[in-house]
C-alpha cells in the first residue's frame, strides 16, 4: 500500500548530518533521533503551520499546561527497510486512529490524516538512510502531541504541538521476560483513560515497577482494579496466551488497543487457531500453567515485538513457562512478521505501507 503525500509540508534539510556517528551494528532502545522531526502546531482552532526540521530542543513556557496537568499523548510504530531498500511503515493507519482516540479522550484536536501519515511519508521519505536493514532491527516512530497553552487554569489547552520524532532501534527486550502479577496498584479502572496512550499512564507504573525489579522481575503484569483478579496488559506491552489451541488476549475499555496484539490475533484466526479477545483470570492462568495447557505467553507491542515470558510471579510463588524453543505459535507469528516486514513474503493483507 503507499501513503498518502503532502506536498505542503514546508521541508529545511540539516547542515550537519549526524548518520556517520551511528554504530548500525549496536542499536538500544530509544537513545538515537534521526536528523529531522515534523513540527505541526495548533492554534485558533485550526491546525496552522506543518514543518519538518533538523532534530532540536524546543523552547517551553514554565507554565505550559502539558506540564502541569498532563495533556500529553504519543503513538508508537516502526518502519522497516526491505533487501532492495524499500522502505515500508507497518500499519501506520492504525496507530492514527489510536491517537485520534487518544487525543478525544484527553481533550484535545484530532490530528488529520494528511498531516499524521502524510507528515510521516514526507519524514521518512527524507530520513531514509536511518532505517536499518539487519533483521530485528527497525526505525521506530514516536509521535506526539502535548498542550501548548502557557496557563494555570485547569482547563483544554487552546494551542498545541504535534511532532514526529524518529530513530533507530534494535529490540527493546533482548531475552525472555518474567512477570510480576500486580495485586496493589493499579493502572486503570473502568471510565478511566486506560485504552488511551497518554503520559501519565506510563509515570503511574514506574513506582509499581521498579517494586517488582526490586524482587527481580522485569515488568508488571496488570491486574482489574476493583478485583486484582483479571489480567489486563504488561504496560509497556499487551499480553498475549496460548491456552490448549486457543490463542487469548485479554480486552477491554482499561488496557491499550495493540497494533501488534491486533495482527497477531487477526493471524492466529487466519491461521485455523481459536482466538479469543475476552477476560481472562490470574486464576485460569495458573492453573493453566500448572496443568500444562498455557503453553505459551508473550507481551505483543510495536516496541516489544513479540517477547516471550519465561516465568509469572503470584502471591510469592513463582510459575515457569515452557521453554521458548517449543512455544509454535509464538515463533510462526515472530517469524512471519519478520519476513513480511522486511518485504520477504507477499503482503497478503496489505499491511506494509511503501514510503
Ligand atoms: C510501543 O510499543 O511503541 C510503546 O509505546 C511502548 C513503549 C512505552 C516503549
Amino acid at each position: 500500500m503507499s501513503l498518502i503525500t503532502n506536498p505542503t509540508i514546508q521541508v529545511e534539510p540539516t547542515k550537519n548530518s549526524r548518520l556517520s556517528d551511528v554504530d548500525f551494528d549496536n542499536l538500544k532502545f530509544g537513545q538515537i533521533m534521526s536528523d529531522h522531526m515534523l513540527v505541526a502546531t495548533y492554534e485558533n482552532g485550526d491546525w496552522q503551520e506543518v514543518k519538518i526540521v533538523p532534530y532540536g530542543d524546543l523552547t517551553i513556557s514554565p507554565s505550559l499546561s502539558a506540564l502541569h496537568y498532563g495533556q500529553s499523548i504519543f503513538e508508537g510504530v516502526k518502519a522497516y527497510k526491505f533487501n532492495d531498500g524499500t522502505v515500508s511503515i507497518f500499519r501506520p493507519e492504525k496507530n492514527w486512529e489510536r491517537f485520534n482516540k487518544s487525543a478525544s479522550r484527553l481533550q484535545m484536536p484530532e490530528v488529520p490524516e494528511e498531516i499524521f501519515l502524510g507528515g510521516l511519508n514526507k519524514l521518512l521519505d527524507l530520513d531514509k538512510n536511518w532505517v536499518p536493514s539487519k533483521e530485528g532491527s527497525s526505525l521506530y516512530i514516536r509521535p506526539f502531541m502535548f498542550a501548548t497553552e502557557a496557563a494555570l487554569g485547569v482547563h483544554p489547552s487552546i494551542s498545541y504541538k504535534f511532532i514526529i520524532i524518529t530513530g533507530p532501534v534494535g529490540a527493546y527486550y533482548s531475552k525472555p521476560i518474567s512477570l510480576k502479577v500486580e495485586t496493589k496498584y493499579t493502572r486503570a479502572a473502568e471510565g478511566g483513560v486506560g485504552f488511551s496512550k497518554n503520559a501519565g499512564n506510563y509515570a503511574l507504573s514506574l513506582y509499581p515497577t521498579q517494586l517488582a525489579n526490586d524482587e527481580g522481575f522485569d515488568q508488571l503484569m496488570w491486574t482489574d482494579a476493583k478485583e486484582h483478579k483479571y489480567i489486563e496488559e504488561a504496560g509497556t506491552a499487551n499480553l498475549i496466551f496460548r491456552i490448549g489451541d486457543t490463542i487469548i488476549t485479554p480486552h477491554g475499555e482499561t488496557i491499550l488497543h495493540g497494533v501488534t496484539r491486533r495482527t497477531i490475533m487477526e493471524l492466529a484466526e487466519k491461521w485455523g487457531f481459536k482466538a479469543e479477545q475476552r477476560r481472562v483470570s490470574v486464576q485460569e492462568l495458573i492453573d493453566g500453567i500448572k496443568n500444562g495447557t498455557v503453553s505459551e505467553a508473550f507481551a505483543a507491542g510495536t516496541a516489544a515485538t513479540v517477547t516471550p515470558i519465561s516465568k509469572i510471579g503470584y502471591e510469592g510463588e513463582i510459575y515457569e513457562l515452557p521453554p521458548v524453543e517449543g512455544r509454535e505459535f509464538s515463533n510462526k507469528v515472530l517469524a512471519y512478521l519478520n519476513d513480511l516486514r522486511y518485504g520477504k513474503i507477499a503482503d497478503e493483507f496489505g499491511w506494509n505501507f511503501i514510503v
